[in-house]
């Protein structure tokens, strides 16, 4: 009596687990693809960790991104070797499912302070290396990434985050790339990256670019670029940004000015954090909630991105959001470890939040 009574309980609640998981995965199949919405106007991407393309996620994945970003696995820190061969094992699986899929492939990132290893930076004994053995490196180290990565990644993020957030300061002058060779590493990285392959578009990549102040250090940085010949080819507006702060406005006023400088647009890293940027601290205890009305909010900030970005498609090539869903966001723990936020428009179970409908409605506006 009583096994039979487990065996009906066992029978009904896998029943319903199977009922719940249908309508997921129909829910999955029945809603617009993001990348086939927005086609006509530029593709749309995603940021992607190798372990993340399993048979789980892949559906998901191809339904609605048509481009990849390496969230981590091609920066110095991933790949850099002091033998000079390169670690390209991880960043491979990503390459080999974009080619199986038909995806492009965006090369993130090649010169940058962070996520690069001290020794980029050191010789053997640990001495600082000057201006000229780094341009050696650099050029070496490109020269191994860009060859390797040559007929897959369409695009490079050259430089990223060069610009000082506040104060006077242009650039970020406590990096090592500007400690070592000043603001002209930039136009080197450039010159060097478009010799080795002329053919890959190369972009400036940066945050906080909506901010007026940042925009005008940008603006001004590229020009003197633009000025001595830099082949770039593009601007990737970062785009993390946060339900409280995000201007339309800005984000119109930053397309402008780059797209008068004759750039391409790119947003390379989209998410919209509910939090305050202001408030980096762990909530202080205090139970916090991802409420509807704060959901429904998200969704009216993410519709206005996008009703800008689809006034401008003709300036802008590819949007790209920062993680497949908010399980895998890294605005989980930046700026605070372990704080959970709900940057991306699929929540953690990939399924479509709000966000998700208003930035599919956006396009049908246009
Ligand atoms: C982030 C990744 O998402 C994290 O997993 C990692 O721990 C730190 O870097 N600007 C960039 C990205 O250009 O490379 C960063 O990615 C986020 C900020």
């Amino acid at each position: 009596m009583l096994k039979k009574l487990a065996s009906a309980i066992v029978l009904w609640v896998s029943s319903l687990l199977f009922l719940a998981m249908d309508a997921h995965t129909q829910e999955q199949a029945n809603i617009p693809s993001l990348w086939e919405t927005f086609t006509p106007m530029f593709d749309i991407g995603v940021a992607v960790e190798p372990h993340l393309l399993n048979d789980e996620n892949t559906p998901h994945i191809l339904r609605h991104y048509r481009s990849l970003t390496a969230e981590n696995c091609m920066k110095p820190n991933a790949l850099y070797r002091p033998d000079g061969r390169g670690h390209f094992e991880p960043a491979d699986r990503l390459v080999a499912f974009a080619k199986e899929h038909g995806l492009r492939l965006r090369g993130h990132t090649l010169v940058w302070h962070n996520q690069t290893p001290a020794g980029f930076f050191t010789d053997e004994a640990g001495n600082q290396l000057d201006k000229d053995a780094l341009y050696a490196r650099m050029e070496a180290y490109m020269t191994c990434v860009m060859e390797h990565f040559r007929d897959v990644v369409y695009c490079w993020d050259v430089v990223n985050e060069a610009l000082a957030d506040g104060g006077e300061e242009t650039y970020r002058v406590e990096s090592p790339w500007y400690k070592i060779c000043g603001k002209e590493f930039l136009l080197r990285a450039f010159q060097t990256a478009h010799r080795i392959d002329p053919d890959v578009r190369l972009y400036y990549n940066d945050y906080g670019l909506l901010n007026p102040d940042k925009r005008a250090k940008a603006v001004a940085m590229l020009k003197e670029l633009l000025a001595t010949d830099a082949p770039i080819f593009g601007v990737g507006i970062q785009g993390h940004w946060d339900i409280h702060t995000f201007s339309p406005q800005e984000l119109q006023k930053t397309i402008d000015a780059f797209a008068e400088l004759g750039l391409d647009v790119q947003i390379t890293e989209l998410d919209m954090s509910v939090h305050h940027p202001g408030n980096r601290e762990a909530l202080d205890g205090e139970k916090w909630e991802y409420t509807s009305e704060i959901e429904a909010r998200q969704a009216e900030v993410y519709a206005q991105v996008f009703e800008v970005l689809c006034r401008n498609a003709d300036r802008i090539s590819s949007v790209t959001f920062w993680g497949i869903s908010d399980q895998y966001s890294w605005r989980n723990d930046f700026p605070k470890k372990n704080r959970p936020d709900y940057a991306l428009p699929f929540d953690r179970n990939s399924s479509p939040k709000k966000g998700f409908y208003s930035i599919v409605e956006s396009f049908s506006e246009f």
